[in-house]
C-alpha cells in the first residue's frame, strides 16, 4: 500500500507547512486553510448530464488552499506545483478565456460567484494538492471546491452545497470551457468517510451509501494510465451532443426518462451510433441502481460484474476508453481483481480495480508488466478509500 503523502508537506519545501509557506510568500498569515478531495466514480459514467444517477466517492487525496482576504480587488495566486510563480489578476477583469493553467479553476470560481451576485473579495491564495493532475480523479474540481468553500466561509455568503455545486459547474462550463456535469463537485463537496455518494442528478438529492472495502477484505486500486485528457477537447462534448440528440428524437426531457425496456423501440428510431450512446446511458443508470442495492445487501464483493459491464459499455457503446485503459482493466481482472472499469470522463485518465487484499500485489505486478511489454508509460498504481468532503481545516 502507498499511503498518500501529507499534502501540507509533500510538494512544499521540506518541513514547511502551507501556512508557513503562505507567510513567506505573502508576508502575512492566511485567514484560514480549506481542503477538498478528488473523487473516484464507482459507477455511473456520463449519466450526470443526462439527469441520471451516479455513485462517486470522495478520495483521501486533497487540494488545500491557504487564503487571505485583501483590501482591494487584486488576486494573487501561487501553487506549490512551482510552474507559474505568483500569478496576479484582478476581479475587475475576469472573463472566460482570460486565465491559463491551474489558475483557471480558482479564477473561474470567483467569476461564477460574482455572476451569482456574491461580493467576492480580492485574495492571496496558495494551493497545494496531492490529487494527481489529469488522471481523471477531478484534480480541477478539488481546487474549485476548496476555493469555493473558502470564499463561502470568508464572505459569509451562506451558499448551500447544492448552490456551490452549480456555481462550480458554471465555472467549468463557461469559464474553463468544459461542458461537464455535476458529479465531480458533488462528490468533493458532499462526500463522507466510508461512504459513496448516491446522487440523483435531476434534483441533486443525495443518499450516502456505506462503502468500505477493508472489512470486506478488498482494496480499491486506482491505475493512472498517465494518458492525459481534457474535457474541453471535443470527445466529451460530442458524447454529450449525441445524448441530447437521442433524448430529442425519443421525445424525452433527458435520457434519464428512458428505461432498459424502452431500448428495443428506441433502436428503430435512432441512427446506429446515437442508439449505442443512448444504450450506454440507459443501461448505466440501471447499473447504478443495482450497485446501490447490492451494497446495501451483499456488500462490495458483489458488485464486480457491474463494474465489468460498465467498462464494456463505455468501451463498446460509448466509445470513450483507450487501449491503455482497456489493458489496465483486462490485466487487473485476469490477475485477481473482482471487477474493474475506467473511471471519469474517459479518453485517458485512470481505471479502478476492486481487488481482494490478498491479490493486490499480483494485480500491481501484472499491470506494471503488461504496460512495460506494451511500451506504454509507467502507470501509477495506488489505493484509495472513501473520505470526507470539503471542509475548513485551519
Ligand atoms: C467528467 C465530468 C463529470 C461526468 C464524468 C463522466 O468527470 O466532469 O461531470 O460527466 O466526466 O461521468
Amino acid at each position: 500500500m502507498n499511503p498518500p503523502a501529507d499534502p501540507l508537506t509533500a510538494n512544499a519545501p521540506a518541513g514547511a507547512t502551507l501556512a508557513t509557506r503562505f507567510r513567506q510568500e505573502f508576508d502575512d498569515a492566511p485567514d484560514g486553510i480549506w481542503q477538498a478531495p478528488g473523487r473516484v466514480n464507482l459507477i455511473g459514467e456520463h449519466t450526470d448530464y443526462n439527469e441520471g444517477f451516479v455513485l462517486p466517492f470522495a478520495i483521501d487525496r486533497t487540494a488545500r488552499v491557504a487564503v487571505r482576504v485583501r483590501p482591494d480587488s487584486s488576486v494573487r495566486l501561487l501553487s506549490t506545483y512551482g510552474d507559474q510563480g505568483v500569478v496576479s489578476s484582478s476581479l475587475d477583469n475576469l472573463e472566460p478565456g482570460s486565465a491559463k493553467g491551474w489558475t483557471k479553476y480558482p479564477l473561474g470560481v470567483m467569476w461564477a460567484l460574482k455572476q451569482r451576485g456574491v461580493d467576492v473579495p480580492g485574495v492571496d491564495l496558495l494551493l497545494d494538492s496531492n490529487v494527481p493532475l489529469g488522471a481523471g480523479l477531478s484534480s480541477s474540481h478539488a481546487i474549485e471546491c476548496a476555493v469555493i468553500s473558502a470564499i463561502n466561509d470568508l464572505t459569509g455568503a451562506g451558499l448551500q452545497p447544492q448552490e456551490m455545486v452549480l456555481a462550480t459547474q458554471r465555472a467549468e462550463n463557461d469559464f474553463v470551457g468544459a461542458p461537464t456535469g455535476i458529479m465531480d463537485q458533488s462528490a468533493s463537496l458532499r462526500g463522507s468517510e466510508g461512504h459513496a455518494v448516491f446522487l440523483d442528478c435531476r434534483d441533486q438529492n443525495v443518499r450516502l451509501v456505506p462503502f468500505e472495502t477493508q472489512p470486506a477484505g478488498l482494496v480499491m486500486l486506482v491505475i493512472d494510465t498517465k494518458v492525459s485528457h481534457s474535457h474541453a477537447d471535443g470527445g466529451y462534448a460530442s458524447r454529450r451532443a449525441s445524448c441530447e440528440l437521442g433524448a430529442e428524437v425519443l421525445g424525452v426531457k433527458a435520457l434519464r426518462d428512458v428505461q432498459v425496456a424502452d431500448l428495443a423501440e428506441a433502436n428503430g428510431l435512432l441512427d446506429v451510433v446515437t442508439f449505442r450512446r443512448v444504450r450506454h446511458v440507459v443501461t448505466e443508470n440501471a447499473r447504478v441502481l443495482q450497485t446501490v442495492e447490492l451494497l446495501a445487501g451483499a456488500g462490495p464483493a458483489a458488485i464486480g460484474s457491474l463494474l465489468d459491464a460498465s467498462h464494456a459499455s463505455m468501451r463498446d457503446d460509448f466509445e470513450i476508453s483507450c487501449p491503455e485503459l482497456d489493458l489496465a482493466v483486462d490485466t487487473a481482472r485476469a490477475s485477481g481483481a473482482i471487477g474493474a472499469r475506467m473511471t471519469g470522463g474517459g479518453f485517458g485518465g485512470a481505471a479502478i480495480a476492486l481487488t481482494p487484499a490478498s491479490a493486490e500485489q499480483s494485480v500491481r505486478d501484472a499491470v506494471a508488466t503488461a504496460f512495460a511489454d506494451a511500451r506504454y508509460k509507467v502507470p501509477d498504481i495506488f489505493t484509495v478509500s472513501p473520505a470526507a468532503g470539503a471542509r475548513r481545516i485551519a
